[in-house]
C-alpha cells in the first residue's frame, strides 16, 4: 500500500449509480486469447460493470478471443490491418465502424496495434488500455522478464486512459502482485493476468458508474482531480473512496 493511494472501488457507491444510469455501451477490441474480454463479459452480465458489450472487434482473423463473444451473443468482426495500406487506412476503416455502434468507452484488451494519433485524438478520453506492468514502469513488450531482470519485488498491471504517448496516459488504477524466488517469465506472467481479471472490471465499473472521468492527462474521481492511480486490494484501513484525491 503506497501512502494515501486509496480504493474507490467500493461496490456501495458503484451500485447506487447503476440504478440511475443506463448501462454504458462498450467495444472491445482484441488481438488474442481475450482472457480480459471474458472478464468484462462476466462482469457485465453479473452487475459489477454497468455496461453492456456491444462490439467487439478483432485485427486477427484467428484470434481465440473471438469466441468468447460468439458464445455470449455479442456482435463481432474482424478488421485484418493486413488488408489495409497503412496504419491510417486501418485506423480509418476502424474508427468508422467503432462509430457505427457508437461506444461510449472503448476498451483495448490485447490489442497488439500501435494506434496513430489522429485515432486516439478521434477518441479522446474515451478509450482505455491494460498494461501488464505498473506503469510508469516497464512501458512496450516483454514487461514480465524485463520485470525479473531488474529483480523488483513486485509487479502489476495498470489500466489508464489512452493517449498519443505509448503506455503513457494517466493511470486509473493498478495491481500489485509479488514477485516469488524461482519465478520465470510465464510464472509471474499467470500471476498478473489473474489480477488483471479482477482490474479490468474494477476500472472499466469505475468509469462505467461514472465515478471516474478523463480529461486529456487529467483524471477525476467523484469531481475531485486524481493526484495518483488508485490501488486494487489497498490495506483494509485506507479503503476511503477515491482516498489520495482530496
Ligand atoms: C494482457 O496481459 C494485457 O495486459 C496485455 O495483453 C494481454 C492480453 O491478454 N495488454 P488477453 O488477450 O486478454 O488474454
Amino acid at each position: 500500500m503506497m501512502p494515501g493511494r486509496g480504493d474507490a472501488t467500493g461496490a456501495g457507491s458503484a451500485q447506487d449509480h447503476r440504478k440511475q444510469e443506463p448501462a454504458r455501451r462498450l467495444a472491445v477490441l482484441i488481438s488474442g486469447r481475450g482472457s480480459n474480454l471474458k472478464a468484462l463479459i462476466d462482469a457485465c452480465a453479473d452487475g459489477r460493470v454497468n455496461g453492456r458489450i456491444v462490439l467487439v472487434i478483432s485485427n486477427r482473423p484467428q484470434a481465440p478471443g473471438l469466441a468468447y463473444a460468439r458464445d455470449a451473443g455479442i456482435p463481432h468482426a474482424v478488421i485484418n490491418h493486413r488488408q489495409y495500406a497503412d496504419r491510417e487506412a486501418f485506423d480509418r476503416a476502424l474508427g468508422d465502424t467503432l462509430d457505427e455502434h457508437q461506444p461510449d468507452l472503448i476498451v483495448l484488451a490485447g490489442f497488439m496495434r500501435v494506434l496513430t494519433p489522429g485515432f486516439v485524438a478521434r477518441f479522446a478520453d474515451r478509450m482505455v488500455n491494460i498494461h501488464p506492468s505498473l506503469l510508469p514502469d516497464f512501458r512496450g513488450l516483454d514487461t514480465h522478464a524485463r520485470a525479473l531482470a531488474a529483480g523488483v519485488e513486485h509487479h502489476g498491471a495498470s489500466v489508464h486512459f489512452v493517449t498519443a504517448e505509448l503506455d503513457g496516459g494517466p493511470v486509473i488504477i493498478q495491481v500489485r502482485v509479488p514477485v516469488r524466488p524461482g519465478d520465470s517469465p510465464e510464472t509471474l506472467a499467470a500471476r498478473v493476468q489473474a489480477a488483471e481479471h479482477r482490474l479490468y472490471p474494477a476500472a472499466v465499473g469505475l468509469i462505467c458508474s461514472g465515478r471516474i472521468h478523463a480529461s486529456g492527462d487529467t483524471l477525476w474521481c467523484d469531481g475531485k482531480p486524481m493526484q495518483q492511480p488508485l490501488l486494487l486490494d489497498p490495506a483494509p484501513e485506507s479503503t476511503q473512496p477515491c482516498a489520495g484525491t482530496t
